[in-house]
């Protein structure tokens, strides 16, 4: 039986630890899930930057076909198989059994542009027994499904609603499915990965992840750094066993083996453990994707030399470009978030510089003491974002974000709006109409909420009183309304939804009408309730 967390707050409140506290203890500690302990690795006891930064291959297509919107028109056509394939992610490691697609993990990069639409054939050729454990006590994951199931969602695209990846649509191996993406949305570094319902977070874990670019002519104009000074950073954590294989953790209930956070002591850029890479003393593009379950990630670059972190630009967010460089010195990224970033190295010639993440190593630039001149800019202004007006919303929704909890305090599922998966739609926006949407944060941890379909501005965060909401249902704020963050402020489709926080965005729903979902990105999370079905319905 649940309980929500307002029982206890109601009783004075005990204190658990939250979700920042054992992300910070898991980073640093190896094993803090006692059945596993003997046989887990401590990533940390490996050899920092042997082995070079993989780049995925840019995918080709195999051909093309006509277009669903113009038979007239043909469109490449790439097929994507998923596999299962072993791999090694660090040096002195044995190859790790994974799961991607092709068979490399983050899968190949789709490069496309803007208004140029392509098809692609997702194809379950993954075997028929699950490499990490099903929980199925999980809605959408019983026993009577099969155990391997997939479905392809492109986050951050404006796609049909037959082509999103709805998390009921998976498949079994043998099957495939053809999705379109029409791509009519501004340059922006989208990414795809699994979707199915009850067991996404097992899926995507095992590997099922990817980058997507939309490019076009407005960010081809400014002149960024490109080709080989434009690199995609896909970083996420992972636990592996003392045999170099995946090790997700379980509750220790063989009945419900759910666990509500994953946070993992190894931490693979592009499927790598500590990679590093070789740079010229110049100006690079980064396009940075939290790929992880739940890990957020707080990265700075640090040169031996000159301690104080280095600084860089964040030029663009989850969809596309800021409208002017934000000076950072760290980059704080939730869960599915993507941050845009220009680095230079000119001052660091001949040196090595130092990714890390909460203080950790996780990667080394090694910078050539001389290199060719840079031609590439850093503009002083970007792409300008129009603020959506307040004035235009035609709709405010109040939307609670609720974690019910057994009677110990250790979270059984987490809710959306007090409401699962299978109940009725309660989010129906009207097409082209402008909602601006309250997610009223009651728990003791950040959840990072994703709308698929469309892109949003984020209009401020604000401390509210828990204990006052959940006895009169009202909102009594404790503080002033915050602005989001500079390297916040341009088009989101992610939000990091802060504890004791009303985190209010304003959401155009353009593009298609049918139906979506919105969900927490913590992958647990989502697999346990987590995530709404929202319908865009015609005017
Ligand atoms: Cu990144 Cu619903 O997904
Ligand atoms: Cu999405
Ligand atoms: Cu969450």
């Amino acid at each position: 039986m649940g309980v929500t967390r307002r029982v206890f707050l109601a009783q004075g409140g005990m204190a658990t630890m939250t979700l920042a506290m054992r992300q910070a203890i898991s980073q640093a500690a190896p094993a803090i899930h006692e059945s596993k302990e003997r046989t887990q690795l401590n990533a940390r006891s490996l050899a920092l930057f042997v082995d070079p930064l993989p780049l995925p291959e840019i995918i080709q297509p195999s051909g093309h076909r006509p277009s669903p919107d113009n038979p007239t028109v043909r469109l490449p056509y790439y097929r994507v198989p998923m596999r299962q394939f072993e791999t090694k992610i660090h040096r002195d490691l044995k190859p790790t059994r994974l799961w991607g697609y092709g068979a490399t993990s983050p899968g190949p990069t789709f490069e496309t542009r803007s208004g140029q639409g392509l098809l692609v054939e997702w194809a379950n050729d993954l075997p028929s027994s699950h490499l990490l454990p099903i929980d199925h006590s999980i809605h959408g994951a019983e026993a009577d499904k099969p155990d391997v199931r997939a479905v392809v969602h492109l986050h951050g695209a404006k796609a049909p609603p037959d082509s999103d990846g709805y998390p009921e649509n998976w498949f079994v191996p043998g099957k495939s499915a053809v999705c379109y993406y029409p791509n009519r949305q501004d340059a922006a570094m989208l990414w795809y990965h699994d979707h199915a319902l009850g067991i996404n977070r097992l899926n995507v874990f095992a590997g099922l992840v990817g980058a997507f670019f939309v490019r076009d002519e407005f960010e081809d104009s400014l002149n960024l750094p490109r080709g080989e000074y434009e690199i995609p950073l896909v970083i996420y954590d992972r636990l592996f066993d003392l045999e170099g294989q995946l090790n997700y953790p379980v509750s220790g209930d063989a009945k419900s083996p759910w666990v509500p956070e994953v946070f993992g002591d190894a931490i693979l850029i592009n499927g790598k453990l500590f990679p590093y890479l070789e740079v010229q003393p110049r100006k690079y593009r980064f396009r940075v994707l939290n790929g992880a379950n739940g890990r957020s990630f707080h990265l700075t670059l640090n040169n031996a030399q000159s301690p104080p972190p280095q600084a860089f630009h964040q030029i663009g967010t989850d969809q596309g470009l800021l409208s002017a460089p934000v000076a950072l010195q760290r980059l704080s990224l939730a869960p599915a978030e993507r941050a845009d970033l220009i680095v230079d190295f000119s001052s660091s010639a001949g040196s090595n510089v130092n990714l890390k993440n909460d203080n950790l190593d996780v990667m080394q630039f090694r910078v050539a003491a001389k290199g060719p001149r840079d031609e590439s800019a850093l503009p002083q202004t970007l792409r300008p974002v129009p603020k959506i007006l307040e004035s235009s919303a035609v709709k405010t929704r109040m939307l609670s974000l609720v974690e019910i909890d057994d009677l110990v305090q250790r979270p059984v599922k987490m809710l959306l709006n007090n409401t699962h998966w299978s109940m009725p739609v309660t989010e129906n926006p009207v097409l082209d109409s402008v909602e601006i949407w309250n997610l009223i944060n009651t728990t003791d941890d950040a959840h990072p909420i994703h709308l698929h379909l469309v892109k949003f501005q984020i209009l401020d965060r604000r401390a509210f009183n828990i204990a006052a909401y959940w006895m009169h249902n009202e909102i009594t704020y404790k503080g002033p309304a915050m602005p989001p963050e500079p390297g916040e402020a341009g088009w989101k489709d992610t939000v990091r939804a802060d504890p004791g926080m009303v985190t209010r965005i304003i959401v155009r729903f353009e593009g298609f009408t049918g139906r979506y979902v919105w969900h927490c990105h913590v992958l647990e999370h989502e697999d346990n309730e987590m995530m709404r079905p929202f319908d865009v319905v015609a005017r």
